[in-house]
């Protein structure tokens, strides 16, 4: 029933997560185009299993062998598909590699994502999170996202305000999570563009290097040296970024800790809430560069949990178990993980 597509059998998902999980898919199989996701829809066996879409696997975590089918979006391309007097629309596949894509842009002479520079993962995986670094969100130059839709077997565009996004969040962590496979993202970049570089470790980065007036490129460059400073290389030690978010509390909450803590990291948001550094509160409860086992807490950045070498999922997930605690115990927030669990 299944001759006609290349599925694979108990494959290892060690070398398709960051984190560097071992952990096996009972199916597998290569995406390259819509075709084989409407086979699958249309195979009662196939249908009837777990999926799991996975792109770069840098935002998830396996916490044990997927007993289903993975879709490993590998779909290749890119192309200016039109341009306007202030904006040109670039159209990716899913599969492309992100950084590959934004040096892409940049060579090309467009602005827009330079500030997102060098974040590991896919194309396709962008919108899901809505990836963000350095004072951008993606969301700031997605035009719109085709997806494959597994309820109804037809082919969807979302425009931006239908994607719902939010801070790491988006209509693909909710009511189409099951449903939605993201198959290319329509960028829209700006012909006039204008740099981003308010926030602090870009700003101290170009004046170390001299740069007043920096060309997108340069932003790049810039944010790419600041990241492999701070960040571990997933190629060298298994890590998602990020792992939890930097919790949003209310002001009257946010006065409170600040008054107890007065060297507090927090950020007014647009509506008068305040996000606080998670790094700074999990170093604060003195995690960082300690070790559960083989999971640890990044010796550079509390809010990377790393795989020390053998880790499995649930090492990592005994390890996020204790931050939490602590940090809810010290300053009564709950930190709540980036990474989907697997
Ligand atoms: N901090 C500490 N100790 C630490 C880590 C951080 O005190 O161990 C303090 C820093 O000194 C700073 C503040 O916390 O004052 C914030 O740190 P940083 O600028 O490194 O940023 P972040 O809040 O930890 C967020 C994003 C990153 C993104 C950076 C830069 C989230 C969850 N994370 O990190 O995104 O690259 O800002 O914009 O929003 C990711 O999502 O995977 C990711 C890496």
């Amino acid at each position: 029933m299944t001759a006609h597509l290349p599925i694979q059998h108990d494959v290892s998902l060690r070398s398709h997560n960051t984190f560097g999980i071992e952990a096996n898919a009972h199916r597998y199989l290569r995406v390259l185009s819509v075709d084989a996701l409407q086979a699958v829809k249309n195979d009662a066996d196939l249908a009837a299993l777990p999926r799991l879409v996975l792109g770069g696997g840098s935002n998830l975590l396996f916490t044990g062998d997927f007993p289903g089918l993975v879709l490993h979006m590998c779909s290749q391309g890119i192309e200016v598909t039109d341009e306007d007097a202030n904006t040109v629309y670039v159209r990716a596949a899913a599969g492309e590699n992100w950084h590959r894509f934004v040096r892409w842009t940049l060579a090309q002479g467009f602005g827009g994502l330079e500030n997102l520079s060098l974040i590991p993962g896919s194309v396709g995986a962008a919108p899901i999170q809505n990836i963000g670094a350095y004072g951008v969100e993606v969301r700031d130059c997605i035009h719109a996202v085709s997806v494959f839709d597994f309820a109804t077997g037809e082919i969807r565009t979302l425009d931006n305000a239908a994607c719902d996004f939010g801070y790491r969040d988006s209509i693909f962590k909710h009511v189409l999570r099951d449903r939605a496979v993201v198959l290319n993202v329509i960028f829209a970049l700006p012909k006039r563009w204008q740099p981003n570089s308010r926030y602090a470790d870009v700003a101290q980065e170009l004046t170390a290097r001299g740069l007043v007036a920096p060309t997108a490129q340069q932003i790049s460059d810039a944010v790419i040296a600041i990241r492999t400073r701070k960040l571990p290389d997933p190629a060298v030690i298994g890590n998602a970024g990020s792992f939890f978010k930097n919790p949003v509390v209310p002001k009257a909450q946010r006065d409170v800790l600040l008054a107890q803590h007065p060297q507090l990291v927090s950020y007014l948001q647009p509506d008068g809430s305040f996000k606080l550094a998670a790094g700074w509160l999990i170093d604060q409860c003195g995690w960082k560069g300690k070790s559960i086992g083989e999971a640890g807490v990044y010796e550079k950045q509390a809010l990377v949990l790393v795989n020390r070498g053998g880790a499995l999922g649930q090492d990592i997930v005994r390890l996020a178990h204790a931050i939490q605690a602590d940090v809810k115990m010290r300053f009564g927030v709950l930190l709540e993980p980036e990474p989907i669990f697997i």
